[in-house]
């Protein structure tokens, strides 16, 4: 299990004292989650934020776009950092998505793509062999602190049938309401990635990822 834990519910008042504990904390990744408050309604950070985490960790920049224009964005946090770039089918579509993976993988990252909750994952299952992620998105996108969709547990098992049967590599992430109970839901229908925001800031930043690795 990799844990990837949302940089969104950080306490930005104390950001170099939360960045050494997360950097002990034995996650692997950290989670940026970036809104243009167009696609959601929010706005968080931009990439000079992306660039002073980097300076104070070397974990794996996982970069969650909830932006209306992906295409844009991408090169801009390639630039400042990123290790990952995940972006939303709904803002993208299907042919604008390939295209976007093969400029991110040109650039020497991963791609990942998302689906919000309505969104079907029939979708993706063309798409899937052009990306090294797929993140089904197990709240709506554009806040923190939500409620897991129970929902969520059959796209990651149909997903998750799917690369197997291709005999694809790529991770499952699941973004949203996970905590110790509902990160063991994810795990057993296939997720291999959880992020998670408010459950591991609003307790011992290691003991958290612990609880969550399973
Ligand atoms: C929601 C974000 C999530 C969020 C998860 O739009 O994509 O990454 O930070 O937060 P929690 O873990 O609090 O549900
Ligand atoms: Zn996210």
């Amino acid at each position: 299990m990799i844990i990837s834990p949302s940089v969104l519910a950080l306490d930005y008042s104390r950001l170099p004292e939360q960045v050494s504990e997360l950097n002990a904390s034995g996650a692997q990744w950290l989670h940026f989650d970036v809104m243009d408050g167009h696609f959601v309604p929010n706005l968080t950070f931009g990439p000079d934020i992306l660039k002073a985490f980097c300076k104070l960790s070397n974990l794996y920049m996982d970069v969650h776009l909830m932006v209306s224009d992906p295409v844009f964005f991408a090169d801009i946090f390639i630039d400042a950092g990123a290790d990952m770039i995940t972006f939303h089918y709904e803002a993208a579509g299907a042919e604008k998505a390939v295209q976007l993976a093969e400029h991110i993988h040109a650039r020497g990252k991963q791609a990942g793509i998302s689906i919000k909750p309505a969104t079907d994952p029939e979708v993706l299952k063309d798409l899937l062999p052009y990306f090294d992620m797929v993140l089904v998105m197990s709240v709506e996108p554009g806040f923190g602190g939500q409620a897991f969709m129970p929902a969520s547990l059959d796209k990651i098992r149909t997903l998750r049938q799917w690369i197997n049967e291709a005999g694809l590599s790529m991770h499952i992430q699941v973004d949203g309401g996970i905590n110790a109970e509902t990160a063991k839901l994810v795990r057993e229908a296939g997720a291999d990635v959880l992020v998670a925001g408010s459950y591991v800031f609003k307790r011992n930043i290691g003991e958290a990822v612990r609880s969550l690795e399973g």
